[in-house]
């Protein structure tokens, strides 16, 4: 019998070929590294928007340190201050520092394009959509990777952006962070540490790691990861002020799919009794 609606497949030379692209490209990707850089992999971030102090804070550090040179042009004032229950009247008095601004404008930046470009050769990226388009990971990464590095224009280099137009605006803060070589065990290979024959350790020079030294910063380590953890809160909020209300939404949709399903269960089994 011959069955009209066989499914029939005709290779052709040049799907081989497509595949092989699609292969290709990814393994091009692959290779160039990762989206850190000489950082290596990218600190992991779990960013938690219904944490209202996080993105007061942040949004402080940012109003303080980045406003000056950044814009968050699709974002409004007033809704900046609800999302983040901040009154109006604390969020203008303490963190708006243009007093012509009104609630509903745009966060527009202090900064003009031509002077920036001027200072910095490129104007500062407008920051509404960073985390969207570099990833919170990547933002996190960025700001704490920082080093001393006299040959730049302002001393300071960057492991995640190598040759990063960008000053590093924190520096009071975290500290005059260095790239340091550290004396660190041979491993052997069935995963001791490698000795000689007096049985002390061997060790190998390896450089490339990041170090403040003590009590060059205001902060601490740890105080300072927070900052940076609270700023890069809130520029996750920028890029999405809904995704909180939607992730919540998620769940209700989830939760009603699962009630609906229980109540069509038992609507199915009450009129399946009649067949019997
Ligand atoms: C003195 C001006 C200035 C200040 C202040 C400043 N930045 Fe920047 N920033 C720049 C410049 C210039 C660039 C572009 C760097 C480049 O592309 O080489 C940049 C780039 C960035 C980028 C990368 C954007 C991208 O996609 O390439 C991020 C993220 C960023 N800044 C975050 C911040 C944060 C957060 C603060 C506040 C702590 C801040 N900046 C303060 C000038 C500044």
């Amino acid at each position: 019998m011959i069955n009209k609606y066989k499914l029939s497949y005709n290779f052709k030379w040049w799907h081989a070929m497509s595949l092989a692209c699609i292969f290709f490209i990814t393994d091009v990707n692959a290779s160039e590294g990762g989206p850190c850089k000489d950082y290596g992999e990218c600190d992991k971030f779990k960013y938690s928007l219904n944490d209202m102090e996080s993105l007061q804070s942040g949004a402080s550090t940012f109003m303080n340190y980045c406003y000056g040179c950044h814009s968050l042009q699709y974002s409004r004032w007033g809704r900046v201050a609800t999302d983040l229950q901040i009154p109006e009247e604390i969020f203008f008095d303490t963190l708006v520092f243009d007093k012509s601004i009104k609630s509903g404008d745009l966060m527009t930046g202090s900064m003009s394009k031509d002077s920036s470009v001027e200072w910095f050769g490129v104007a500062p990226p407008d920051l509404t959509l960073v985390s969207r388009v570099r990833g919170d990971d990547w933002i996190y990464s960025y700001l704490r990777a920082y080093y001393e590095d006299s040959s730049k224009q302002y001393g300071v280099n960057n492991l995640v952006y190598p040759g990063t137009a960008m000053p590093n605006v924190l520096m009071a803060l975290q500290g005059s962070q260095k790239l340091i070589c550290k004396n660190i065990p041979v491993i052997a290979r069935n995963g001791g540490e490698k000795r000689d024959g007096t049985g002390k350790a061997l060790t190998t020079e390896k450089c490339g790691f990041l170090e403040v030294p003590e009590g060059s910063g205001q902060l601490t380590k740890d105080e300072f990861d927070k900052v940076i953890y609270d700023l890069t809160n809130f520029l996750v909020y920028v890029g999405e002020p809904s995704k909180a209300t939607r992730e919540r939404i998620g769940w209700y949709v989830i939760f009603y799919f699962l009630i609906f399903t229980a109540v069509s269960y038992m609507l199915y089994r009450e009129y399946h009794k009649d067949y019997h």
